[in-house]
């Protein structure tokens, strides 16, 4: 193949990137984007503050642009993100216990049922885990409200839209460590219990070196019985960005179960990460040595 897409699509994976609605109208952004790319993911615009601003008035707008330029053009969905810590609008930071977890499990409804069938897969709950050795919960409102927050949340977005695939996502799991065991941990507890869960997001926001176990670590995932999708890939730019590039991808072509891989944003200009210059294309939307190296990824074996 010649594009990122295409040659994803060859292997039977998708390769997409987190976009904002704000650079639609930015047409080297949306040469680039609709070139290359076929899969999206809002980077920001279908989060809780964004999609219920006040509690049960629900804004739709921009994750539907999304959506529908998406499927114009063939491309798939991810939902991203039904519960996260941060990004919380006012109203729901203010809330505990019961009446917390009873508006955080309406909203999975609400959301989920309004995206119903368009959606490839959801970011059912986002970075639930604490960073460092614990391999335990992080502390944040919705855990408070009870253990069983994600669970619960995971049930609720199944029966909302059943045809969605629901992950579990996180950063600093690109390796076997002590919190990627923790939430391998709960996936096998999930599978074990028949909690719905069909997939794991390895964010992958990634330095200037790779752990050796990345693929390990996907393919631990996958022997439990669940996708893995590389989900906001990005690199610090450096002597091994390009390597470190190829290293994910082939790591994701290793396991079969690994379904595809999201780059967290377009341009290095677009990047939430400034002057790491972590993404594929420059801020004039020219290819950089990592594209290449990912697409010649893509394109061998
Ligand atoms: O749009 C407003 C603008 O109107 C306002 O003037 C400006 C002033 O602060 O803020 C703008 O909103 C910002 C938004 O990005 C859009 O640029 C928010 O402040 C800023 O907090 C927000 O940052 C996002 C961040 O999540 C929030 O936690 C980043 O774009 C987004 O890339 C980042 O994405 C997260 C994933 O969701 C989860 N994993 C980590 C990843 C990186 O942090």
């Amino acid at each position: 193949g010649t594009t990122l897409g295409g040659s994803a699509a060859e292997k039977g994976r998708y390769f997409g990137a987190a976009v904002g609605t704000g650079k639609f109208g930015d047409n080297t952004y949306m040469t680039v984007l609709n070139r290359e790319f076929n899969s999206l993911v809002a980077e920001n615009e279908m989060k809780w503050d964004h999609t219920e601003p006040q509690q049960g008035r629900f804004n739709f707008t921009n994750g539907d642009r999304i959506v529908s330029h998406a499927r114009s053009r063939g491309m798939s969905v991810r939902g991203h993100a039904l519960l996260w810590h941060a990004q919380q609008p006012g109203w729901a930071q203010g809330l505990s216990g019961s009446a917390l977890r009873n508006a955080a499990i309406n909203h999975v409804t609400q959301v989920a049922a309004h995206f119903r069938g368009q959606i490839h897969s959801w970011d059912v709950v986002n970075e639930a885990f604490a960073d460092g050795g614990s391999g335990g919960r992080r502390d944040s409102n919705l855990q408070r409200t009870g253990n069983d927050w994600i669970e619960a949340a995971f049930r609720a977005a199944r029966a909302a839209d059943p045809g969605a695939k629901l992950c579990y996502n996180d950063y600093n799991t690109d390796g076997i460590n002590a919190k990627s065991t923790g939430i391998y941990n709960m996936v096998r507890d999930f599978k074990s219990r028949g909690v719905p869960i069909d997939c794991v997001g390895l964010q992958s926001h990634l330095g200037t070196t790779i752990d050796s176990s990345y693929q390990a670590n996907i393919q631990r995932f996958a022997d439990l019985g669940v996708d893995v999708q590389i989900t906001e890939l990005d690199v610090m730019q450096g002597s091994n960005q390009a390597n470190i590039y190829a290293t994910v991808t082939r790591a994701c072509l290793a396991v079969s179960r690994c379904t595809g891989i999201t780059v967290w944003g377009v341009r290095d200009c677009d990047s939430w990460r400034g002057s790491d210059n972590a993404l594929l294309f420059d801020c004039s939307g020219n290819k950089k040595a990592a594209y290449n190296s990912v697409l010649n990824a893509l394109n061998s074996g």
